[in-house]
């Protein structure tokens, strides 16, 4: 049946008894756009054009994976075009209802609905919401038992302008059988898209990590929080704890909203010494330094935004707010962000704090209650989320440096003897990929580990759909590093992330060359992949991961992958590449973590292919070792 309009007279004829009648076995096709007009459907609007689409529009990305010779696509006119689409009633005699589906990622603005009496009772989007991305359409299913005999409409929707601003639909299907997978929302930390090895919050929204503390044999991590939704709001300090930086246990909510405000980003630190003077007991006090974001909330109406302090004597179970409370006033605009690190030589605390545009700020405290400014520094290109620390110097016996980041992670590297911080490198920055942010260093870490670890946020990451939202990044270790350009800071996982290695795939010292394929019929769905190659004339490396390429650029000396691009430089003719790809995300680290790039990637379900290939010339790949990755989460029963 490839006549839509026909299609739909079918649909209206099972409706009727004796001949006409189908077994619930067969599908019947709603519509499958091969006709140079719309038909019945009605049409509102330039984006649809003057009919179904002959495929590819002009200006497009090639588009693909419909059938026949035609489907709908609303980038008729680019994505500027709005309009909408809407079928004539059908009733629902099938249990699912399948279509192809492509195109942007817009619940809102850009979709398919099934409309009952008028309603949207079930909404689809594309799989792209930037730059790049992939014209293709693949199945899509609604489950629509509960609404069976119902008459419904299908309505397609483009009411966005801007990039991603169209929606491409094709052959639309009531079947007995669903085409895509299943999308497991129910089961807590097995919901289809729930990372599995990436902290994300059971439930609402998580940005900044916050906190971040060691203290007796657990990692704390908190984080930005909206405990009431999928988006930004409420913020609290949520909470979680680790023994090893990769199975995290969510705990109660560590600090709440109040009348100062509600509470923003901030750091943590185990006071030794007991300056505060908040210490009960044998146990250390954790102190939280955080914002208390005034007039984000009814209850701090017209109050600024201001630096605050909250203890714990009992391993971080429960914070106490400080009675006197801010601790730091309001200095300008939306200052925030305080990260807390104790200076021993100058025997004070030093706070490195975000004031404004691009200007931070150091203070010094003997007791984490009294500040007196130290320094004003202006970081190019950075803002928000401090992060201050000194780190050792590799292979260089006791000789360290300072470090001071802004919330993309962009660096300088200088001294600090306890009241002004010289850089001496320009801002620098060692990830390159689209979702990393609002990054903090563990404090307290003891110094027979030694490890300076980060996480950052892996902002942007959108699990529409899913019962959270946001992620973080995987935890890594930061080292200085000598290199020809000065000293730099190297990024790489954290060495625990290898205990959920599973049995490694090893394929060793052999030529690729175009037509080969080394990762052939090799597959994984949580992968952890460590490459060595040996570059010769090739002009490329090509890493195909479910769906995505991390393509190694020979002549550009550099790497590119879901849109982003980062230099890296060959050594002795070799590059390394580790990747790690979960449900949402995929990290790359070249040559031991000279770079990385960490972005939010949600690869279908269904696609676990793998792939090892060359362009042109030849390489020889010195190891390729693919290993499956477990859960970190327990199985839920
Ligand atoms: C960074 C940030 C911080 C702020 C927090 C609010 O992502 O904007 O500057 O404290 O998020 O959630």
């Amino acid at each position: 049946m490839r006549n839509f309009a026909l299609a739909l007279a079918i649909v209206a004829a099972c409706a009727v008894p004796a001949g006409a009648r189908r077994s619930a076995d067969d599908k019947i096709v709603i519509a499958d756009f091969e006709q140079e007009t719309y038909g019945d459907w009605k049409v509102t609007g330039t984006a649809f054009g003057p009919g179904p689409a002959a495929g590819t529009l002009a200006g497009q990305m090639p588009v693909s994976g419909f059938q026949g010779k035609r489907l709908v696509n609303t980038y008729f006119g680019a994505d500027a075009t709005v309009g909408t689409l809407t079928s004539p009633p059908f009733t629902i005699q099938r249990r699912y209802i399948n279509f192809l589906l492509g195109g942007g990622m817009n619940l809102e603005q850009t979709y398919i609905a099934l409309l009952v009496d008028g309603k949207a009772v079930r909404k689809a989007t594309g799989p792209n919401d930037r730059a790049g991305g992939s014209e293709a359409l693949d199945w899509a299913t609604w489950d629509v038992q509960d609404l069976m005999g119902k008459t419904a409409q299908i309505q397609i929707v483009d009411s966005a302008t801007g990039g991603w601003g169209h929606i491409n639909i094709d052959q639309i299907e009531m079947g007995p059988e669903r085409y895509a997978e299943a999308i497991v929302v129910s089961k807590l930390y097995a919901e289809t898209y729930r990372p599995q090895f990436h902290f994300t919050p059971a439930k609402g929204w998580t940005n900044d990590p916050n906190g971040l503390v060691y203290y007796k044999g657990e990692y704390h991590l908190f984080f930005q929080h909206n405990p009431f939704g999928t988006q930004w709001g409420n913020m609290t300090w949520g909470h979680a704890v680790s023994k090893d930086l990769v199975h995290w246990t969510q705990l109660a909510n560590a600090i709440e909203p109040d009348a100062l405000g509600t509470i923003f980003s901030g750091s943590a630190v185990v006071d030794e010494g007991n300056t505060a003077g908040f210490q009960k007991g044998g146990e250390k006090t954790i102190v939280a330094i955080y914002t208390a974001a005034g007039d984000t909330s009814p209850e701090s109406k017209g109050v600024p935004f201001t630096q605050c302090i909250a203890y714990s004597t009992d391993r971080g179970r429960t914070f106490t707010k400080y009675s006197a409370n801010p601790v730091v006033k309001h200095i300008i605009g939306g200052n925030r962000d305080p990260k807390v690190v104790w200076h021993a030589p100058s025997g004070k605390w030093v706070m490195a704090l975000y004031l404004d545009g691009e200007i931070y700020a150091l203070f010094g405290s003997p007791d984490l209650k009294n500040w007196t400014e130290l320094q004003r520094i202006t970081v190019p290109g950075c803002s928000e989320c401090p992060d201050f620390f000194e780190a050792p110097i590799e292979g260089k016996d006791g000789a360290t440096k300072w470090v001071l980041t802004g919330a993309n992670g962009h660096y300088m590297v200088g001294d600090f003897g306890g009241e002004k911080f010289t850089p001496e490198t320009g801002v620098q920055q060692v990830d390159f990929g689209g979702n990393y942010y609002a990054v903090q260093s563990y404090s307290d870490v003891p110094p027979s580990d030694g490890r300076r670890i980060q996480i950052a946020w892996m902002a942007g990451s959108e699990f529409a759909g899913m019962p959270f939202n946001q992620q973080m990044s995987l935890p890594c270790t930061l080292t200085l590093k000598e290199t020809p350009d000065g000293l730099r800071l190297y990024r790489y996982p954290v060495r625990e992330v290898a205990k959920l290695r599973g049995p490694a795939k090893v394929v060793r010292n052999r030529v690729l060359k175009p037509g080969v394929d080394l990762l052939a019929g090799v597959t994984g769905e949580l992968v952890d992949i460590e490459l060595t190659v040996e570059l010769r004339d090739a002009s490329d490396v090509v890493l195909e991961v479910r769906g995505e390429k991390v393509r190694y650029d020979a002549a550009a000396k550099a790497v590119t992958c879901l849109g982003k691009t980062a230099p890296l430089a060959a050594v002795d003719g070799k590059i390394t590449l580790r990747v790690l790809v979960d449900r949402g995300s995929l990290e790359v680290f070249g040559n031991d973590g000279a770079m990385s790039m960490t972005s939010f990637y949600r690869p279908r379900p269904a696609n676990k292919k793998l792939g090892l290939t060359v362009s042109s010339g030849s390489a020889r790949v010195v190891s390729v070792r693919v290993c499956p990755m477990q859960s970190a989460w327990p199985k839920q029963p």
